[in-house]
């Protein structure tokens, strides 16, 4: 069982950020099913790095929308994007540490976030970006 099925209430209406968001979305199921089948924490560690480097990675093409049409949300939106960045590291940190309560965590604290993020504030974007253009 996926753990975030996609479906069209996901999508805000540009093609390259939904084709992202559908990556992230893999992802995080890539991750769920890995500590379902009970897999070492080595094998955990490098799904969840791939994981926060392709969010890293995400981050950087919507800010690099917003500084180039000027959207007038950038700060708050950055702000999110900064605090979950922190948060992933904080986690990373902790599976280093051993903490056998982390993989529960983090499953639930990315699938409400990213699921948040998308369906609020990626979604608060989206019309702006639509109007100038982004696809
Ligand atoms: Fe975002
Ligand atoms: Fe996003």
């Amino acid at each position: 069982m996926p753990l975030i099925q996609w479906n069209d209430r996901l999508s805000i209406g540009i093609d390259s950020i939904d084709k992202q968001h559908k990556v992230l979305i893999n992802l995080l199921n890539k991750l769920n099913d890995a500590i379902a089948e009970g897999n070492a924490n080595l094998v955990l560690a490098q799904i969840f790095d791939g994981l926060s480097a392709y969010t890293i990675k995400h981050f950087a093409y919507e800010e690099g929308l917003f500084k180039k049409y000027g959207y007038r949300g950038t700060e708050a939106h950055k702000h999110e994007h900064a605090e979950l960045i922190r948060q992933v590291k904080n986690l990373r940190q902790k599976m280093d540490e051993g903490d056998s309560m982390v993989n529960v965590e983090v499953l639930d604290f990315l699938k409400e976030w990213l699921t948040y993020h998308i369906l609020v504030s990626d979604k608060d974007f989206a019309p702006f970006l639509i109007e100038q253009g982004v696809t």
